[in-house]
């Protein structure tokens, strides 16, 4: 017998809670486990000893509805860069003393590229002490930009509030007579895949967004501008989606970077909705999404949350026949009917690397999204979820904050 740990890490999403449950169901089908920990704060946890026997919280399948259904990371999460065992071993003999006390056979871990950074450095550490503590890294962000896997758990469901949200927007934005202009800040870092899910609009017969502009264009202010004055031309109201990761002058983000040495970015809305204020002096408005568009699991997407459970479970598979160091991943084998099967690459691959949205999806003119495209993205908004309520709002479950302190 043996018991197993499961952690969550990097930004939220809607998906994650659905990937635990994913793990933990799986993990009460082999009879091989027994404890199912869960570490408070990803690594951290198991770092500092912190971890909480999820079968005494996770009681019936109406729990494991409710966790589906609740987005962020019900365990708390963190931004924790090992270093390299080879500088400080000290921090790994801790991981490895806390593991063996209790008799932690596998450990996955949820998380995003920066994460599976962890799993990479864990799983090779344990190899070269001959430490028999399988680790399996379960994908997810809302950025969608790991490698190898055709899309990231969150994405989905990140990409179908963009595309709802921008629709909204596009409604309230056209009531008046007077020409405006309309800035939506869509997060993603330094990978335009949830700026150019704003483009599934286009299938539905709106002209807007009007202008797209995705970190892998070089960004010119004179040419945004030049943009922005031509579809005034054709339209009343311009909806511009823009990535928070297109590159701005110094000064316009706040400039703190977190432990893996990537800079908060937020603030590009605001400096373009001043821009044109000076310089075309139209009514505008700048919308950040912010958080709302990893935590609005009001409307996440089924297929999103259904497949993060998926590649949870397959994770408990693939560490129960004995592989570690593996990062699951999904390849998809064809748009319509929508197929994908469920695999596996080698953590080293995947670490700290970023998978940019194809050149061949972006207009000539780099300010908007072919309409192929949109293939990719639609499969992935698909289905609802029949949401369990309270007090007419969604219900969540929650860990009481004084057991994750
Ligand atoms: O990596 C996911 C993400 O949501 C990015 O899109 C965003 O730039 C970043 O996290 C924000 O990080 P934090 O939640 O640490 O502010």
């Amino acid at each position: 017998m043996m018991n197993i740990a499961v952690a969550q890490s990097g930004g939220p999403t809607c998906a994650i809670n659905a990937s635990l449950v994913g793990v933990f169901r799986e993990s009460l089908k082999v009879s091989d486990i027994d404890a199912i920990f869960g570490s408070v704060n990803g690594i951290e946890g198991i770092i500092n000893n912190h971890l909480v026997d999820l079968k005494s919280m996770i009681l019936s399948n109406n729990d494991m509805e409710l966790l589906r259904q609740t987005p962020s990371t019900v365990l708390g999460s963190c931004r924790y860069k090992l270093p390299d065992w080879k500088d400080d071993e000290a921090v790994y003999q801790k991981i490895v003393e806390n593991l063996r006390q209790r008799n932690i056979g596998a450990f996955f871990y949820i998380g995003g590229n920066d994460s599976m950074d962890t799993v990479n450095k864990l799983s090779e550490y344990f190899r070269t002490i001959d430490f028999d503590v399988k680790v399996i890294g379960i994908p997810k962000t809302i950025d969608n930009d790991l490698c190898i896997t055709d899309h990231t758990p969150g994405f989905g469901s990140a990409a179908k509030y963009v595309a709802t949200t921008m629709h909204e927007i596009t409604r309230d934005s056209i009531v008046y007579s007077i020409p405006s202009v309309t800035i939506v800040e869509i997060m993603g870092r330094h990978a335009g895949w949830l700026t150019a899910s704003s483009a599934v609009l286009h299938a539905m017969g709106e002209t807007a967004p009007h202008l797209i502009y995705v970190p892998e264009v070089k960004f010119s202010l004179e040419n945004f501008l030049s943009d922005v004055r031509q579809e005034m031309s054709k339209h009343k109201a311009v909806i511009v989606a823009v990535s928070e990761g297109i590159e701005v002058p110094e000064g316009v983000q706040s400039g703190v970077v977190d432990n893996f040495g990537h800079k908060y970015l937020s603030g590009i809305g605001k400096y373009l909705e001043e821009i044109v204020r000076n310089e075309i002096g139209c009514k505008v408005r700048s919308i950040e999404l912010n958080v709302m568009q990893r935590c609005s699991a009001h409307i996440s997407s089924r297929t999103d949350i259904d497949e993060a459970e998926a590649i949870g479970a397959a994770g408990v598979r693939l560490a129960i026949k004995g592989e570690t160091g593996k990062v699951m991943v999904f390849k998809r084998k064809h748009d319509m009917p929508y197929t994908i099967v469920i695999e596996s690459a080698d953590a080293s691959c995947i670490a700290n690397q970023e998978k940019l949205l194809p050149s061949e999806y972006i207009n000539s003119n780099g300010n908007n999204i072919r309409s192929f495209a949109l293939d990719y993205f639609m499969p992935l908004i698909q289905g609802d979820l029949s949401l369990i309520k309270e007090n007419g709002i969604p219900k969540h479950f929650a860990i009481h904050e004084s057991v994750l302190k």
